[in-house]
C-alpha cells in the first residue's frame, strides 16, 4: 500500500505578521458546538479532492467530517479562540481548528473551499491563531502537512513555519485514527 510522506512543521511564535483585515462580505464566526453541521460541510468541500482525503477518507463525506469533529471535541482540548469559521455572506467558506497539547498550539485542520481560495483567508486564519498562541504564552505552534500539498507548504513556509521532522502515513482504513495529529 502506498504511504505518504508528511512533514511536521513548527513555528516559534517570535515573529508573526499582522492579521490582514477581512473585508465584507467575509466575516469571522467564532467556534461553537452548534456549528458541527456547517463545519462538516466546509471541511468536506475543502478536503474532498485533496491528498489528505486519500490518507484520511473521513474527509470525503459529511458524516466522516462530523466524526472527525466529534472525535476532536471528545478527546482533545480545543482552543476556542483559535478555532474559527469564515462565512461569505451566508455561505461557510473556510475554517481552522486548533487544539492544545503540552503547551503547544496544534493547528489540527485548516481548509478553504475551492471557490474561495487565493483570497488570503488561510493566511488570515493562521496568523490569527499564531497571535492567540503567543498571547496564551504557548511554547510554539505545530502542524503536519503532506509533502505533496505544495499550496499548504508554501503557505506555512511563508508565514514562518519550519520543517522539523518527517513521517510516513498509510491510508487509514477505519475510524481508529480519525484526524491528522
Ligand atoms: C492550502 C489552503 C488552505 C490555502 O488556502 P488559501 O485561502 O487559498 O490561501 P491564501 O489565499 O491565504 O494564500 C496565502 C499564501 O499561501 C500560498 N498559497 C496558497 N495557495 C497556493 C497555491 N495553490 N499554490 C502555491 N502557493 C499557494 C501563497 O504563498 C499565498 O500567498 P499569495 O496568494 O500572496 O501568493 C487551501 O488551498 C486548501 O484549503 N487546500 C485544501 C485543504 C488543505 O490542504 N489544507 C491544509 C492541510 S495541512
Amino acid at each position: 500500500m502506498k504511504s505518504y510522506l508528511r512533514y511536521r512543521m513548527s513555528h516559534d511564535l517570535n515573529e508573526i505578521a499582522e492579521v490582514p483585515i477581512l473585508s465584507p462580505p467575509f466575516s469571522w464566526v467564532p467556534w461553537h458546538e452548534n456549528w458541527i453541521v456547517p463545519l462538516s460541510d466546509i471541511m468536506m468541500k475543502s478536503f474532498a479532492d485533496t491528498i489528505d482525503a486519500k490518507i484520511f477518507p473521513n474527509f470525503i463525506t459529511r458524516s466522516g467530517c462530523q466524526k472527525i469533529i466529534t472525535y476532536l471535541l471528545e478527546r482533545k482540548q480545543i482552543i476556542q479562540q483559535s478555532t474559527w469559521l469564515i462565512f461569505h455572506r451566508q455561505e461557510g467558506c473556510a475554517f481552522i481548528q486548533s487544539v492544545l497539547e503540552n503547551q503547544t498550539g496544534m493547528i489540527q485542520n485548516l481548509g478553504v473551499t475551492p471557490n474561495f481560495r487565493r483570497n488570503g483567508l488561510a493566511k488570515a486564519m493562521l496568523l490569527r491563531s499564531l497571535w492567540v498562541f503567543r498571547i496564551m504564552n504557548l511554547a510554539r505552534a505545530e502542524l503536519e502537512v503532506s509533502a505533496e500539498n505544495s499550496a499548504a507548504l508554501d503557505l506555512y513556509e511563508r508565514l514562518g513555519f519550519q520543517i522539523t521532522g518527517t513521517t510516513f502515513r498509510t491510508p487509514v482504513k477505519d475510524d481508529s485514527l480519525l484526524c491528522q495529529n
